[in-house]
């Protein structure tokens, strides 16, 4: 008995390393040798993770970069690192909480007093939270995180982006958004459905989706092109924010299976710089190439009725809307 589950055991593991091995091998890259001196980007979570492989890509290629995070001290260690290796002393830090509207709306007025342009948004930010918390104004943490902090970023930048056009918005979705079987509008904040990390989760990356089709719906011809991505099964920490014992197990496993960051980074990269990514917009890209959402994702109806959710929740003002 003993012995058939140490096979069966052993056989697992060896699925699990070799299945790991041959996902890495099929990791696409992207090809653009394209330099952006004289761009600026704006990464969101840009201090760890995919965001921060992105960020150093962005800033080898002369980008100015700005690292758009939270935690200010471990920001500063991650953007100086990425200026000695990258010899581009254009790579700023600047506080931004995506799951408080405040520090959203105080990142943006900030960053259009003392910034000329904006060539590239790329919203990266994202969590899942193991248990139901809220957000300051009262929002599901994890949805208010990955979802209606960035739906207001971009919004509020949309007047410097128009004006830097041709210009872009990246999204970082994900995967799981095709786990999402409804999205229940009226309980987004899942006071009536009980809470669980999975869903949730499942939900904001379903919401970043219908978000990038409306935003890229309202900026037809303006040279403005706004698409999203799953940027694959990435070894970071994203799965172990709170250091709980299935937070590390599943950490563990992703390092074993998953690409390396700078793999995992290069959709975002695909979508910010490659000279086609400009002449297509509302689409959701997978290593590098256009790739299909599920159904909800391409409900029409769905992306406007979370768009009005989304506007009434975050409080958009009419002096911050720019269509
Ligand atoms: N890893 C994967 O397999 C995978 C798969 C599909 C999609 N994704 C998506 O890829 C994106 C990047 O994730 P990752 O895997 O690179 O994980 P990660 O290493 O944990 O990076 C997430 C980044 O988001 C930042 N962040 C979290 N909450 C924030 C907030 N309220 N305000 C500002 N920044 C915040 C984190 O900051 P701190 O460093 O301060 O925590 C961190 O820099 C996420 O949107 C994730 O959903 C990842």
């Amino acid at each position: 008995m003993l012995a058939t589950a140490g096979v069966i055991f052993f056989i697992a593991v060896c699925a699990i390393v070799v299945g790991g091995a041959i996902y890495r091998r099929q990791s696409s890259k992207c090809r653009s040798t394209r330099r952006l001196k004289g761009k600026t980007i704006i990464v969101t979570g840009g201090s760890s993770g995919i965001g921060l492989a992105t960020a150093e890509d962005l800033a080898r290629r002369g980008a100015r970069v700005i690292l758009a995070c939270r935690n200010a001290a471990k920001a500063n260690q991650v953007a100086h690192g990425i200026r000695e290796r990258t010899g581009n002393a254009e790579v700023q830090v600047r506080d931004l909480d995506t799951s408080d509207f405040d520090s959203v709306r105080k990142f943006a007025k900030e960053f259009k007093e003392t910034e000329g342009r904006l060539d590239v948004l790329i919203n990266n930010a994202g969590v899942g939270i193991p248990e139901k918390r809220l957000s300051k104004q009262g929002f599901e943490l994890t949805l208010a995180t990955n979802h209606y902090g960035h739906f207001l970023l971009t919004n509020l930048l949309v007047d410097v982006l128009r004006a830097s056009a041709p210009s872009r918005v990246v999204t970082v979705s994900s995967l799981v958004h095709k786990y999402c079987s409804k999205a229940d509008l009226e309980d987004l904040n899942f006071d009536k459905t009980p809470y669980a990390v999975f869903p949730a989760y499942a939900l904001s990356k379903l919401c970043n989706i219908l978000f990038t089709k409306e935003i890229a719906r309202k900026l037809q011809g303006t040279g403005v092109v706004a698409n999203c991505l799953h940027p694959g099964v990435v070894a970071t920490g994203l799965l172990n924010k709170e250091n709980t014992w299935l937070g590390a197990l599943l950490t563990f496993l992703l390092g074993v299976i998953g690409k390396s960051r700078d793999d995992g980074a290069q959709t975002s990269i695909y979508l910010a710089v490659a000279e086609e990514a400009q002449h297509m917009s509302g689409k959701y890209f997978v290593d590098c190439k256009e790739s299909s959402c599920c159904k909800l994702a391409e409900d029409e109806g769905l992306a406007k009725k979370l768009w009005e959710v989304s506007e009434r929740d975050v409080k958009l003002q009419p002096g911050e809307i720019f269509y």
